[in-house]
């Protein structure tokens, strides 16, 4: 048997409203908890090896950088992709995707998150973006929910801790169902469901305690609640066009030992347990017996409603998307059983921002969701933060070349071992703004964006070596990786 892509591979790339689309204001546009991300000069470097650390988000803190007028906010501004978007998505076209994948801004369709009626402004960009990705050959893969949630509702309800946020989530994706069925095949409900030990606030919009913290009881009532979201709207695809597929999406996932002392590999064993658990929740329809175990060990009260735990039991995910960046490590000594205690792999070289490289980890995350669960996986995001250089208005951007390199190559093989993948997403095709640190400088694209920090910079698209590198490897359907 031959190690090959299947046809109509889904070759494409990924991005999120909040990071490249810009015009934060424009159009009746409402703040979303990304419009408060401000640059600063103590960005998320990590050593590898280090756990990682979120800012505090208390709602005073909140306040203030609504109304600091000093700190730049990067992701106000994306890449100006509002008014660049028919540029951009012809020279994606150029690159020869075959896949685009975007999300929807909620405060862009509903300022406040909780009007009944959308905003018709709003609605007409994606409508328009969508007919454009469309019209240059590309499938649209749409995330409803990328780390955006309207301000409004951490004030008024405490993000997705609160049950009104369902309802608000419900609405909103009805309309964009209901406009989209028959244009939009491939949905995610939710980026990376189970980062929010990493991406907390982005993820559920809770403002923190005065301590800077937000408690455990509070993430997993806010991540059951994400849990309902998703089954509701499966629930409306089914009944608007149960062709549209609803997939659900994690990100990494696997834990290796340290070494192969029993009691690094049990622990490692059980954290995967835990991730899975999630996933569990989404293919199964049920709590696994360790989630119940934890929220008991832990005091963790669910307040769970019977007839969500049945919505949920009857309306599972279709697909699985996954992001892969980096393999996690943990070590008995150091980490326990909560989900954000573990590091970046230390036998691997990194980035500057401490982001491991370990190809080999992608092939064993697939493989191991794939034999979980036996549901179609889209690579949804993968890719390799660089500070680009250029001269002479080139971009010889080899270590991003190898790094795609080494990780597609995994791909095929897990394919080759019977997971059905569907479709590989390059995280940032077009360089954009980073989620974690708000800069430009961390870029992931085939196409450079000529800005840096702070916005400056002419906005120029320029190709990079890596532009004709993956535009080859589409053209041969990856048969020479
Ligand atoms: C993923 C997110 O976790 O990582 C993206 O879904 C993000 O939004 C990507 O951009 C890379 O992270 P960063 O912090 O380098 O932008």
């Amino acid at each position: 048997m031959k190690k090959e892509f299947p046809k109509g591979f889904l070759w494409g790339g990924a991005t999120a409203a909040c990071q490249l689309e810009g015009e934060f204001d424009k159009d009746g546009r409402g703040l979303s908890v990304s419009d408060i991300h401000a640059y600063n000069d103590k960005l998320n470097r990590m050593s590898v090896g280090e756990e990682f650390k979120e800012n505090s988000n208390t709602i005073q803190q909140l306040k203030d950088n609504m109304e600091n007028k000093e700190l730049y906010f990067p992701k106000r501004y994306g890449i100006d992709f509002y008014n660049t978007y028919k540029e951009d998505l012809k020279l994606l076209k150029e690159l020869g995707m075959k896949s685009f994948r975007f999300s929807f801004s909620w405060s862009r369709l509903f300022p406040k998150g909780n009007e009944d009626k959308v905003n018709e402004k709003g609605l007409e960009f994606y409508i328009n973006l969508v007919d454009e990705i469309i019209k240059n050959g590309m499938e649209p893969i749409a995330s409803i929910y990328h780390y955006d949630l309207p301000l409004n509702l951490t004030f008024t309800e405490d993000g997705f801790l609160s049950k009104k946020t369902i309802s608000y989530f419900e609405n909103y994706s009805k309309i964009l169902l209901e406009t989209f069925k028959e244009k939009i095949k491939y949905w995610i409900v939710i980026n990376q469901i189970n980062l929010f030990p990493v991406v907390l606030f982005g993820s559920f919009g809770i403002a923190d305690d005065e301590n800077g913290e937000v408690s455990e009881s509070k993430r997993f009532n806010a991540l059951h609640n994400q849990f309902v979201i998703c089954a509701k709207v499966k629930a409306l695809a089914k009944e608007i066009n149960s062709n549209m597929l609803i997939g659900t999406m994690v990100a990494d996932g696997h834990n290796y030992p340290i070494d192969c002392k029993p009691e690094n590999i049990k622990l490692a064993i059980r954290k995967n347990r835990q991730e899975y658990w999630i996933t569990d929740v989404q293919f199964r329809g049920e709590y696994p017996k360790n989630a119940l175990n934890y929220f008991d060990e832990n005091n963790i009260e669910i307040n769970w409603i019977k007839d969500e735990l049945e919505l949920i039991k009857n309306n599972k995910m279709d697909f699985l998307g996954i992001s892969y960046y980096f393999s996690k490590i943990v070590d008995a000594k150091k980490h326990n059983m909560k989900p954000e205690s573990y590091m970046t792999n230390p036998e691997s070289k990194a980035n500057e921002w401490g982001w491991s490289v370990d190809p080999v980890g992608l092939y064993s995350t697939l493989i191991n969701y794939w034999d979980r669960y036996e549901k179609p996986i889209l690579i949804a995001e993968n890719g390799f933060g660089f500070e680009d250089e250029i001269t002479n208005n080139e971009i010889h951007d080899q270590n991003r070349i190898e790094y795609l390199k080494e990780h597609i190559k995994e791909v095929k093989d897990a394919i080759y071992d019977g997971a059905n993948v569907i479709g590989f997403c390059s995280w940032g095709p077009i360089d954009l703004v980073s989620s974690g640190t708000a800069e430009m400088t961390k870029r992931y694209g085939f196409i450079y964006v000529d800005r840096d920090d702070f916005g400056r910079g002419t906005q120029k698209r320029i190709k990079k070596d890596s532009f004709y590198w993956y535009q080859q490897l589409i053209k041969e359907n990856g048969e020479n990786i």
